[in-house]
């Protein structure tokens, strides 16, 4: 049988910054209609947003709810019944479950329409919006329908991350603490440096900061787009904080509160395990410990972890996949047929977990 090969479309996506909400239209487009997906929370809290939209807007209350098959279908009925068409923009602009949600329309309507997202989370910003992953929760099971498929613009607008709640900008800030331990000293030491004008979220240096952590990822993931060996990395601290997430189910816990826990212990095993060296343990412990998360109502149980660990999607059956760290900047992928190893781990982190 004859092979037909089909390469690659290259696709080239645009990042802007704006740091004023009320001059994001001027990086609007000239040409078709636009249609808006908007958190409504961020609207309530930006009244000067107004000026941006026009009369089709879809509101998304309560986004990780809403994040779903059935709002999918409200939206492309949105879409169709206001005569949206092929050259036409999808503009999703929320927190990165608004973005997930309105990506995913945006690439399935008419087989794909123009997507431009407007993150307005730090999670958002660093996270969700660069790597061209869309999706939306289907039954119990997160992210478990969806699609790779890239906006042509993303507008970072850091202003956004004033309205924000002091938990939900920590719990995008992990993202960018993660994506400086696995990319160099430096970015570790200019966060060091500057903890005072991050807690009091100024402007100027989280744009810089936002800037320099979408620079790592898209770095990472325009390598490897589909997800093979280097963008593993950006797993860092994620097994463990996967099994912490699916214990605490019940009460769920935010995604970077798990990931900052997740780290700790990346790190913590890795130096047990003496790949990695005494400054970079203890810089990057010291970044970690910087901040005040609330980790109070975390459910942490080594057997119960260790088990949501094995179950873990991205484990092939063969082990566990960890991204363990050799110095700052140099994470590895490491598999471990150890369970009992990494459960006496897990044991003794967590007693000594304050
Ligand atoms: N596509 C990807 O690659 C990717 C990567 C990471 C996470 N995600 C997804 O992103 C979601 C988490 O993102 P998130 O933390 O932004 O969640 P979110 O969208 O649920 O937003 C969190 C909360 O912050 C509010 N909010 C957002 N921006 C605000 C602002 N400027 N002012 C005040 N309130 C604001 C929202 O209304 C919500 O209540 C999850 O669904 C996750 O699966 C996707």
């Amino acid at each position: 049988m004859k092979k037909i090969i089909f390469k690659n479309q290259e696709q080239e996506v645009e990042i802007l910054y704006q740091k004023e909400i009320s001059k994001i239209s001027e990086s609007f487009p000239e040409h078709g209609k636009m249609f808006f997906v908007c958190d409504e929370r961020v609207l309530e809290k930006n009244p000067q947003m107004n000026k941006l939209l026009n009369e089709n807007v879809y509101l998304v209350k309560s986004p990780e709810k809403e994040k779903d098959l059935q709002s999918t279908i409200r939206i492309l009925k949105f879409l169709k019944d206001n005569g949206c068409n092929r050259n036409d923009h999808l503009i999703a602009i929320g927190g990165g479950a608004t973005t997930d949600l309105g990506g995913f329309a945006s690439s399935i309507y008419m087989r794909g329409i123009n997507l431009i997202i407007i993150p307005t989370s730090l999670l958002g910003q660093v996270d969700a919006s660069v790597g061209g992953k869309t999706g939306v929760n289907f039954e119990s099971y997160k992210n478990l329908v969806g699609s790779f498929f890239n906006p042509k613009k993303i507008i970072v607008c850091t202003n956004f991350l004033e309205s924000l709640d002091e938990q939900e900008y920590l719990n995008g800030l992990a993202e960018i603490l993660k994506h400086a331990i696995i990319t160099s000293d430096n970015d570790v030491d200019t966060l060091l440096k500057n903890i005072e004008k991050i807690t009091s979220r100024d402007n100027d240096f989280l744009e810089e900061q936002t800037k320099r952590s979408i620079e790592i990822k898209t770095k990472i993931v325009t390598e490897d787009f589909l997800e093979a060996e280097q963008r593993k990395f950006l797993n860092f601290g994620h097994t463990f904080a996967h099994g912490i997430e699916s214990i605490n189910q019940n009460n769920p816990i935010l995604h970077g509160h798990a990931v900052i826990i997740g780290m700790k212990m990346a790190l913590e095993f890795s130096y047990q395990e003496k790949f990695l060296d005494e400054e970079s343990f203890t810089k990057s412990k010291n970044l970690l410990n910087s901040f005040k998360y609330n980790l109070s109502d975390i459910e942490l149980d080594a057997d119960k972890i260790l088990s949501a660990m094995e179950l873990d999607k991205k484990n092939d059956g063969n082990g566990i996949n960890l991204v363990l760290l050799k110095k700052i900047g140099v994470p590895f992928l490491s598999k471990s047929n150890e369970p009992n190893k990494i459960l006496k781990f897990l044991i003794n982190f967590i007693d000594n977990f304050e």
